[in-house]
């Protein structure tokens, strides 16, 4: 009860409306806004001019310009809480409050466009008052409030209850009875959803979710004994003077926002759904989503289909030849890492085949017209019936579609859809084609033999460069080069350093354009200028929504640096020790198991995917940083190969402290290094995000084993719990998720390479899509390896011996603490909200 009290307080003290309800200046009957006055301030404001009652000219702007009869947060123009209507109308167009009581949108035509349904109640005035709620009022009582009818944004002190909608296009969210949020496309699809947890065990009578001021989502129903937090921003409730919304955007995707008065930026803190391309429709029926860099894009499935809307590509695509035309004739075009979004399930729609009876069955049956298959052995095959169907590409997906098409496919020559066609390619207009190409093809030559020409008058050293290798620079979309005076301007003459890895250290630094990036200065790299800039070409042609993005670089006589995207949350390491000073900085397990699914995927992709194959050779949780939403990010790839190997494996050892304990064992011995050495030290980090602590630490605690020769053990005997991260007790933790992930962390740190799956496999594993043998011991008892970096390694080998013989034991029985309140940090770090909400919890536990 005392949370209650408590954001009642906050309520008082955050939000002036309960305060100066009372001086609400009436806006009286036969009162209009004209939106051809919009540039004259002709508003409607509140008492203390908090929020504003105006006509703004609608977003995307559009010539001529359309408006919106909208009520903005004044502090920071552009902050649209509420329209009328949600419609957009011409300059003629006018916001009447009749006679009748009731508030009439009107275009330029006076065609009437929305109407308050108010007529007949005795609205005898209407007001707005400074917590953003426009209400029209029968003498003091409010019949009907823009609180109540909300378009597309819940603000603070604004209770969303089920029954109410926000709509956006086709997207849809709302809240069920159970206290379940939903986000629905065309009011039929369900694409994401979150439940109160099920171990609350009670039936809700009337849910109400409400974003209070700190930015945190929750919910109150009468039979909780508390708010249930479902959602909050990632910026902690910090910062004075900022406004926190909820908002269903244009892409489907709902976000919490925070407006800062102050510098009168709005930025996003959470997102609903954290992978873009898994919103459903957002490209369009038939359309594919994928990631070029960390942008979403939508193209086709193949030169069989077209756009919609060529100027707006998430309208989605069309057959240029509708499959009625040819029934008997069509072919299936195969789409590799493509799957189609199926969030219901038909029974009918779900096979369990081999991957060409699956493809088969479909061209046969008239109602199949596309069908994903998972490439990882389950036979899970899906087919679609001609209903809208949504498509995502990614290098990491597991799967493989197939979509029926008239006549020969068609795959596109776009290198980012990488799709293979079973057909021949017989291009209707090829000789276009082939024109542009040609064309293409010279122009690229004189570029490039200007460029050779002005380099070799430039610079001597250059003349080792083979105009092949310039090609492929420029082909595969060339990193920046900058001078080393640009990089000391930007970094403020190596100002700020962010930290320091095995190949140098980072600075932080801003570049002209104001993006914010991080400047590593590489240390003893010995190669010319030539093999330098190969690898830099490899490793920026190296893009994925997982790993780092190179945005340039330096080669300066001996210096050579590199220039990075800026990651906000700097490194896991930050988060999982609990003895460093950081440790209020804690992730809940949610995003836990998202950050190292992600780092499976980066590894994944430098391994198995793209075009060059990159062994990282240093995976740490240093070496995995965060960006703003804790995606997880790897960084550092492709910089080992800048290194003499031989020095490498030295250097690598020799700086054990940062690196010891996720080095594979081959390091050590003569054996090669593959990118099985990379499984290992995954399988290491893996175990420390479940655990939150470094591998390497021994301690009374693990009876001064080695940390994975101890959790090997503890597992084997049913002990998951002492394994998890201690301060996530008391939280929500998906066990299964939990046990997945120390099961496959097992397997990646055998001791036998051979043993090790590969990462591609281990994504699987976790994704869940794959079933998990039980792992053997990781470390074998043959007399004389070396595990890891050995701390008592002899001691703990003939415990082992008795626990490998033991019965396989099933470990699906397991049980974990959980609680009311959701994911959230130690309170340490948090403002007073937070804790408040936390320390009335633990008292309750
Ligand atoms: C609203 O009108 C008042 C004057 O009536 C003006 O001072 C104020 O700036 C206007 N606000 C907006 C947001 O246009
Ligand atoms: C308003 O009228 C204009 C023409 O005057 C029209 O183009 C526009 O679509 C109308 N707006 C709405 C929302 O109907
Ligand atoms: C306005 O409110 C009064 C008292 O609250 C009520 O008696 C009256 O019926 C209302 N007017 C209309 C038209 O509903
Ligand atoms: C907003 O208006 C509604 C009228 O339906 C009223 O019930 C509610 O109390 C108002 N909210 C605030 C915060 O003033
Ligand atoms: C919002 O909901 C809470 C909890 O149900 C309630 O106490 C509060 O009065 C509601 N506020 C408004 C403005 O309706
Ligand atoms: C949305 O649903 C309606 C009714 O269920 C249907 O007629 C319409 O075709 C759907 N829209 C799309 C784009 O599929
Ligand atoms: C509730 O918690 C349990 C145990 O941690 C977990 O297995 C389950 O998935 C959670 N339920 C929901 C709906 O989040
Ligand atoms: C919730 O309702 C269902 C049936 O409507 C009932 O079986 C169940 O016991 C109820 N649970 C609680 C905790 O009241
Ligand atoms: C199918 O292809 C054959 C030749 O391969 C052609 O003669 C026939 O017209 C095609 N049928 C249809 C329905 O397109």
């Amino acid at each position: 009860m005392a949370i209650d009290n408590y954001s009642l307080l906050l309520l008082y003290l955050l939000s002036p409306s309960l305060i100066s309800l009372s001086f609400a200046k009436n806006i009286p009957l036969g009162s209009s806004l004209y939106a051809s006055n919009q540039n004259q301030n002709q508003n409607w404001s509140s008492p203390n001019n908090i929020f504003s009652l105006s006509f703004i000219q609608a977003i995307p702007t559009t010539s001529p310009p359309s408006y919106l009869a909208a009520i903005t947060y004044t502090a920071v123009g552009g902050v649209t809480v509420w329209s009328a209507g949600g419609a957009a109308i011409d300059s003629g167009g006018a916001l009447h409050f009749l006679s009748t009581g009731v508030l009439r949108l009107v275009n330029g035509s006076d065609a009437t466009l929305w109407d308050s349904p108010t007529a007949n109640l005795g609205v005898t005035s209407a007001s707005l008052d400074d917590s953003g709620n426009l209400s029209l009022n029968n003498g003091s009582v409010p019949v009907w409030s823009s609180f109540e009818n909300p378009i597309v944004t819940v603000i603070p002190s604004q209770n969303f209850t089920v029954g109410k909608i926000l709509r956006s296009g086709f997207y849809s969210f709302s809240l069920l009875r159970s206290g379940t949020m939903t986000l629905t496309w065309n009011d039929s699809v369900v694409y994401w959803s979150h439940a109160l947890n099920s171990s609350l065990d009670t039936n809700l009578t009337s849910p109400t979710l409400s974003l209070q001021p700190n930015g945190i989502l929750s919910i109150f129903d009468h039979s909780l004994i508390s708010r249930v937090i479902m959602a909050y921003g990632n910026d902690f409730g910090e910062g004075s003077d900022v406004f926190r919304f909820l908002k269903l955007d244009t892409d489907g995707n709902l976000r919490i926002y925070s407006a800062s008065g102050g510098s009168g930026t709005i930025v996003e803190t959470w997102a609903a759904v954290t992978d873009q391309c898994q919103v459903f429709g957002y490209c369009g029926n038939m359309g594919i989503c994928s990631y070029q860099d960390s942008n979403t894009i939508c193209q086709c499935p193949s030169e069989n289909f077209e756009f919609i809307d060529k100027h707006d590509r998430t309208k989605g695509c069309k057959r240029k030849v509708e499959i009625e035309a040819c029934m008997m004739n069509a072919t299936m075009l195969k789409l590799e890492h493509v799957k189609f979004l199926t969030y219901q399930l038909e029974v009918s729609q779900y096979y369990i085949v081999g991957i060409s009876a699956c493809r088969s069955n479909c061209l046969a049956s008239s109602s199949c017209v596309a069908l994903t298959s998972m490439s990882d052995g389950t036979g899970s095959c899906t087919m679609k019936t001609p209903d809208f169907i949504s498509g995502y590409q990614g290098p990491a997906l597991p799967s493989t579609s197939f979509v029926k098409v008239c006549g020969p496919a068609m795959p596109t020559s776009s290198p980012a859809m990488n799709i293979v066609g079973n057909g021949k390619c017989l291009r209707s207009h090829a000789w276009i084609d082939g024109f542009v190409l040609v064309s293409a093809f010279l122009v690229l030559i004189t570029f490039v033999g200007g460029l050779w020409w002005w380099c070799r008058r430039n610079s001597p050293k250059f003349g080792g460069l083979s105009a092949e290798y310039l090609l492929l620079e420029y082909a595969s979309g060339a990193p920046v080069r900058f001078s080393y005076r640009e990089l000391q301007r930007s970094t403020k003459d190596f100002k700020e350093k962010l930290g320091a890895g095995g190949f140098g250290a980072v600075y932080r630094g801003i570049l002209v354009n104001n993006a914010v990036v991080a400047v590593k200065q590489l240390e003893g790299i010995e190669q010319g200028e030539r093999q330098f800039r190969m690898e830099v070409a490899t490793i920026s042609s190296t893009h994925h929504v997982n790993l780092v993005r190179l945005i340039g670089f330096c080669s300066e006589g001996r210096r050579r640096l590199l220039v990075y995207e800026f990651m906000k949350n700097g490194s896991l390491d930050n988060f999982l020790s609990e003895a460093e000073e950081q440790a209020s900085k804690m992730l809940n397990w949610e995003y836990r198991f998202n950050i190292a699914l992600g780092t499976a995927r980066g590894i994944t992709y430098l391994h198995e995917e793209c075009r060059d194959c990159i062994v990282h050779c240093d995976i740490k949780p240093e070496n995995i940083l965060l960006d703003e939403n804790f995606n997880a990010k790897v960084s550092d790839f492709g910089l080992a190969k800048l290194i003499n190997q031989k020095e490498h494996r030295y250097k690598t050892l020799v700086s054990v402290r940062g690196t010891r304990g996720y080095l594979a064992p081959e390091w050590l011995s003569n054996f090669p290094i593959t990118s099985k050495s990379d499984v290992y030290s995954y399988g290491m980090v893996l175990l420390e995000i479940v655990s939150g602590r470094r591998n390497f630490e021994v301690s009374a605690e693990t009876n001064w084993k080695k940390f994975s020769t101890w959790a090997y053990e503890e597992f084997e005997n049913q002990n998951v719990e002492v394994i998890i991260d201690k301060r996530l007790a008391g939280q929500d933790v998906n066990m299964e998720q939990v046990v997945r992930a120390i099961q496959v962390s097992f397997w990646c740190i055998q001791e036998q390479p051979s043993m090790r799956p590969m990462m591609g496999k281990v994504m699987q594993m976790l994704e869940g899509v794959m079933q998990i043998h039980r792992p053997p011991a990781p470390f074998s008892v043959t007399e004389g390896s070396v595990s890891g970096t050995g701390v008592n390694v002899s001691d703990d080998l003939h415990t082992f011996s008795t626990t490998v013989a033991s019965a396989p034991r099933q470990s699906s029985s397991l049980s974990f603490h959980t609680a009311v309140i959701s994911p959230l940090a130690s309170a340490a770090n948090m403002e007073r909200p937070y804790s408040s909400l936390l320390t009335s919890h633990s008292s309750r536990l």
